[in-house]
Formats: C-alpha cells, sequence, structure tokens
C-alpha cells in the first residue's frame, strides 16, 4: 500500500465544477435526503412527462423493490441528441478514430441525429417494436453508437455483444434474451488482424434457439464477400440510408428497460444485466460531468469498447447526454506500435483520458520512449477503470502519461452498478495512488466481515452498499429471483459486490479485488464456472478447476487444474488443443494461461473442491496452505504441489 498523497492540483481545482467542501455538504446532503437531492438532479434530463416522484427502494426480500423517477416519461435517445441540436447541432458529437491510424471521421449532433433517426426506421421496417430485442455484435464503428441509440429511439432493448466473443457465447446470449434482430458487420478489425463477425453470427444462428432471429443487419466494414440469406440478411447501408431522417421518439417510462448486458458471475452461464432508462441516464450523466470534470470543449476518450458497461455508459450514453465529444477507437494500444494512444490524444487534442490499468501496465513496459514521442500538452486529467491499479502503474500514468500535471481518477464501479460508484472528483479529492478513494453522491458503501457484522473505521472486509443509486441495475433478464439470490441473500438487505475492500483512517477505501469466484483478466470479467464448463465440455476432459493467479499485465492470469478421462494421456499438443478449445468455445479473453494436469482435484468430504488451496498453489504459496484436514485425500495436494514446483 502506498501511503503517498496527491493533493488536488490547485490550478485544476480553481476552476472545477466541484472543489474540497462542496463533496461534503453534497455528499452529505445526498444520503441525509435523497429524494430532493436525486430530483434535483433528474431535472438536468429533458422528461417527455416530468417526474413527481423519485426513489422507491427497498433490498429486503420481502419487500423488494428499485424504482426510480418511476412516474416520468422521456425517450433516452432524445435526451443524447434532440435537446443538443439548437445549442450543438454542428458541435462533433462522436470522433472516430480507426483502427488504421490514418482514418478517422467527425460527426456532428445533427448528423447523428439524422443516422439515428434513420437507423431507428429502418429497424421499424423490420418490424422492431418496443420492448423488442436487438442484439448488436459490432467493431467499434460509429454504427455501432448508431444501432444503441435507434434501439433505444424506438424503445427496443438492444444487447451489445463483444466483438471479440465466440459463436458459442453469441449465440447463448441471443438465445437468452430473444433477439428478432441481429445487427453486425462484415468483419472487424483490430490490431490490424481482422475477426469474422457475420461468420460467427451465421454459425450461432445454427446454434439450438436462436430461430427468434428474423433479420440480421450487415454493415460493411472491410468490404469482404461475405453470404447473404436473402430472406435473412440485409446491408446496413441499403436499409438504413433510404429512411427518413426524422423519427418520432417513443415515450417511455423511466423504469422501462434501455439495454441488457451480459456478464459473468461465480456460478452458472453469463446473467443478463437489465438497465432502464431514467435513473440509469441521470446517473451515466453526472458521474460522467462530476468524476471527469467536463466542461464544454472538453474531447473525451475512453477507450473501452462499447461491448462492455464502459462503452455503454462512458462511450455513449454519458457523454451524449451531456452533449460532450466523444472519441470512439476501433484499435488496441500496440497496434501499429506503442505510441498509438498518445499520438492519437495529440491528433485529436483529447482532454480527458479513461483506460483500464492494463493497458497501462502494458505501455509501462515499453519504458517512456514511446509516451514522450508525442506532446499530450492538451490532456488535463486522467482515468482508470476495471481492476485495481498497483501504485507503481498509477504512478507511472500520473507522472509519464500527465507529466505530473493531470489528476488520476482511479474508478471503481460494475456492469451491475450503471455508473461510477467510488472515485475521486479531481478538484475536491485529494488521491492515493491504488485506492479508489470516496464514495460518489448518495453512494453507501460499508464493509462487512463474512458474518455480515458491520466493521468500523480502518478495516478490511467486503464490499456491500446499503441503499440504492439511479443507476442501479434493475433485475436479471427473465430471472428476477437470480438477481435478488445473486445480490441481495449473502448478506440479507444489503448489495453485496463480489468484491472485497480496505478502507483507512481517512475513510479511503481501497478495493483489493473479487472475493467470489469471478475472475478479472486484463479488466475482462471471467466466472471460473464458464471456464470449466467449456474445459470439460472437451472430450478428453474429466474435471477442471479453474482460478485465477497474479499476472504482471493482466492484473490476473487463468490457471486451470484439468483431470483427464483415463483413456487421455497429457502431452504437450493436448495442452494446446486445450487452450484452443476454450478460445473457441469462449473467448480469446478467456484462453487459459497455464493448465496443470491433476490426476485428483482437493474435495471436501462433501465433494466440494477448495479453491482456495488452488489458488494458493497457483500462486506459489504452498506455505500458506492452511488448513487442509478437512480435506478427503491431502494426498492430492502434495501430488499438485511437486508438480507445481516443476514449472516456473
Ligand atoms: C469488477 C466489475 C465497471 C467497469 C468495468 C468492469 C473490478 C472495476 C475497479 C477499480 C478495483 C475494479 C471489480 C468489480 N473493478 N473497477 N477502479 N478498482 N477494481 O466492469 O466487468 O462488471 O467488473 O471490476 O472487481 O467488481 P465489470
Amino acid at each position: 500500500m502506498s501511503q503517498k498523497i496527491y493533493k488536488v492540483p490547485e490550478d485544476f481545482a480553481a476552476l472545477a465544477h466541484l472543489r474540497q467542501a462542496d463533496y461534503q455538504r453534497l455528499y452529505q446532503e445526498s444520503v441525509r435526503d435523497p429524494n430532493s437531492f436525486w430530483a434535483r438532479i433528474g431535472r438536468r434530463l429533458d422528461w417527455i412527462q416530468p417526474f413527481a416522484k423519485v426513489k422507491d427502494t427497498s433490498f429486503d426480500e420481502h419487500d423488494f423493490r428499485i424504482r426510480w423517477y418511476y412516474d416520468g416519461k422521456l425517450n433516452v435517445a432524445a435526451n443524447c441528441l434532440d435537446r443538443h441540436l439548437t445549442k450543438r447541432g454542428d458541435k462533433t458529437a462522436i470522433i472516430w478514430e480507426g483502427d488504421d491510424p490514418k482514418l478517422s471521421e467527425h460527426i456532428t449532433y445533427r448528423q447523428l441525429y439524422e443516422r439515428v433517426c434513420q437507423c431507428a426506421n429502418a429497424l421499424k421496417s423490420l418490424g422492431v417494436k418496443k420492448g423488442d430485442r436487438v442484439t448488436i455484435y459490432m467493431p467499434m464503428i460509429p454504427e455501432a453508437a448508431v444501432a444503441m441509440l435507434a434501439c433505444a429511439r424506438i424503445g427496443a432493448i438492444h444487447s451489445v455483444v463483444f466483438g471479440g466473443f465466440s459463436a458459442d457465447s453469441l449465440a447463448g446470449r441471443i438465445a437468452d434474451c430473444g433477439s428478432s434482430v441481429v445487427i453486425t458487420a462484415d468483419e472487424g478489425i483490430r490490431g490490424g488482424k481482422r475477426i469474422p463477425l457475420k461468420t460467427n453470427v451465421d454459425l450461432a444462428l445454427t446454434m439450438p434457439n436462436t430461430d427468434c432471429v428474423k433479420h440480421v443487419l450487415v454493415a460493411r466494414r472491410t468490404g469482404i464477400r461475405v453470404p447473404m440469406y436473402a430472406a435473412r440478411d440485409r446491408w446496413f447501408d441499403d436499409v438504413v440510408n433510404s429512411q427518413p431522417k426524422e423519427c418520432a421518439p417513443e415515450v417511455m417510462d423511466a423504469e422501462d428497460p434501455l439495454f441488457i448486458l451480459y456478464t459473468s458471475g461465480s456460478t452458472g452461464k453469463p446473467k443478463g444485466v437489465l438497465h432502464t432508462s431514467g435513473g440509469y441516464l441521470v446517473y451515466a450523466a453526472m458521474t460522467h460531468e462530476l468524476v471527469f470534470d467536463l466542461r464544454e470543449d472538453d474531447i473525451f476518450w475512453c477507450t473501452a469498447d462499447v461491448g462492455w458497461v464502459t462503452g455503454h455508459s462512458y462511450v455513449v450514453y454519458g457523454p451524449l447526454a451531456n452533449g460532450a465529444t466523444t472519441v470512439m477507437f476501433e484499435g488496441v494500444p500496440n497496434y501499429p506500435d506503442c505510441g498509438r494512444f498518445w499520438q492519437a490524444v495529440d491528433k485529436h487534442k483529447v482532454t480527458l483520458f479513461y483506460t483500464a490499468p492494463t493497458a497501462i501496465r502494458a505501455l509501462m513496459r515499453e519504458g517512456e520512449e514511446p509516451v514522450k514521442e508525442w506532446s499530450r500538452s492538451s490532456l488535463r486529467l486522467l482515468g482508470t477503470v476495471g481492476e485495481p491499479i498497483n501504485p507503481e502503474a498509477w504512478e507511472w500514468y500520473h507522472r509519464v502519461v500527465g507529466d505530473g500535471r493531470c489528476p488520476v481518477v482511479d474508478t471503481w464501479w460494475q456492469t451491475e452498478t450503471g455508473g461510477i460508484l467510488i472515485s475521486p472528483l479531481p478538484g475536491a479529492i485529494d488521491q492515493k495512488p491504488g485506492s479508489a478513494t470516496l464514495p460518489f453522491f448518495g453512494v453507501k458503501p460499508a464493509i462487512v466481515d463474512n458474518e455480515g457484522n458491520t466493521l468500523e473505521g480502518a478495516c478490511e472486509g467486503n464490499l456491500i452498499l446499503t441503499d440504492s443509486w439511479p443507476g442501479q441495475m434493475r433485475t436479471v433478464f427473465g430471472d428476477h429471483q437470480r438477481f435478488i439470490d445473486t445480490y441481495f441473500k449473502t448478506f440479507p438487505g444489503r448489495y453485496f459486490t463480489g468484491d472485497g475492500a480496505r478502507r483507512d483512517e481517512d475513510g479511503y477505501y481501497w478495493i483489493t479485488g473479487r472475493v467470489d469466484d469471478v475472475l478479472n483478466v486484463a479488466g475482462h470479467r471471467l466466472g471460473t464456472a464458464e471456464i470449466e464448463s467449456a474445459m470439460v465440455a472437451h472430450p478428453s476432459v474429466a474435471e477442471a478447476a479453474a482460478v485465477g493467479y497474479p499476472h504482471d499485465i493482466k492484473g490476473q492470469g487463468i490457471y486451470v487444474y484439468v483431470t483427464l478421462i483415463a483413456d487421455a494421456q497429457p502431452s504437450e499438443a493436448l495442452r494446446t488443443e486445450l487452450r484452443d478449445w476454450v478460445r473457441k468455445e469462449i473467448s480469446p479473453i478467456a484462453t487459459p494461461d497455464l493448465i496443470q494436469w491433476a490426476p485428483g482435484l482437493p474435495k471436501t468430504r462433501s465433494g466440494k473442491i477448495m479453491r482456495r488451496i488452488l489458488r494458493k498453489i497457483a500462486a506459489n504459496e504452498h506455505d500458506q496452505l492452511g488448513d487442509i484436514s478437512t480435506l478427503a485425500d491431502p494426498s492430492v495436494v502434495e501430488n499438485l504441489v511437486r508438480e507445481r514446483m516443476n514449472r516456473p
């Protein structure tokens, strides 16, 4: 833990929306009287019918409800587009930066408005209605944002699936929410490599329970020839470009669904996290404005893909609701070289830059040279998200990338939370490298021990939230009970984040990482159960156990213990085959870093795998295995340790 404190820079504070005293005053107000606080904030949006009711929430299992602004009506796309047209019609809404550094495009608010209306009309012409689900499986091209906003405009619920996911993963997500339309592209292109999106869609649609899909819209990205099935497939441009450039926004209840986003949990298949319209947009917009201290002329760049919640809230919805200019980046940090981010920062005069610790660590390894080649003088704030940032990486980001001038905001949140919950406000809260610092307005974190006792003062334990905030997820699509069971049962009446955290003497929070069976690999969330079920689907595998282990760049790597069936022989070839198998079943993100052959797995007498022990063995902490006396067969552990010691 770093004890260093970085004071808010005075020149930054002088111009910031909020200063030190503002934070304390507003935070107190937000938790003392959430109704009047959030009523005031809610009025920042354009309501078709203004709300009179604000907060109606209870985490008590027997009286469970989460509703915000629930008698108000609005349209999310109209809030992101229409209301900016008079003042900001010619302002750039989206700067698209291609994978190839020679490619970029500026799209004004008026142009975006017209493209969204056309796409909305196109979806209507395909029969899409309010409440229908639309799966978006696209590269980071403007059409992805257009498609999301077009859904919002007509009240369809979008489900964006990250373009890196396999056909199997895509099929599961299409089937789960019963999409009637899939929007995709011929191919994606990232780091110079092509991703066969349309081919994956074709394959996905041969899989079980995907016959809900009636139409596939295909945007042209690389222009490669792809099969088009006449009854089902249409080129995006052909259907969209001929449509009228006006489309009346659907009147939506604040609590009507806006989107579903699948995310991994500790058990079972990924959950469809459902977010609704009013509270989500209020929260995304407000956090975007205050955490990044947004000003009218800022160029905001969040490097996330729209396939993740970060891309939803801080590439699309938050920035556009605020009338900001948002950068949409198709590429990766190290292509064509490690100066890619900073070259694009200079090219577009980016002022606010938001990325993941894994990217920072990877670039840090390449040294200062590729950073110093570029001026970066436009930057005034840096942010991170997705996983704990180690103090060394934080210091490097601050000193090298920000030339020591820019505050760094380490923002903690989750797919489920819709927006940032714990983060410094850059003009108001002093930073400590590695700490997400203090809760945002209205957010009530607490730390409890494993029995659920609330710990006071400086302490360490499980991070929970004791009250609702407007951006909170409302349900798991199609399975409300799973929502309650997953988040509100471990510590009854409170939302369990799945994270561990420490709180220091100053009340600062330090997120220590997941305490459940969820891995965070390079900022991507994966369930150990998913990896294991992909593994055991291979004919040679009898049993598998996946755990995380410390990894220099990715934060966590994936370590899998594999028990083969009796007639299979361990070999390097089989190891490679199993790695490729998991890539194909889930995604390259889920590729195991290390596979260890395990003739047996440590289990309790009731048959439960003891992951605690497997984690210690993977981390090479053999002296800290703890109590192994409850194991059915303690000799299993000796074998695994011996095998582990034979490799680096
Ligand atoms: C998990 C949520 C929401 C943004 C992208 C990830 C970890 C996220 C931080 C941070 C430490 C962090 C947590 C959390 N996480 N941000 N600033 N410091 N850990 O969303 O895929 O839903 O993952 O990411 O473990 O629970 P996600």
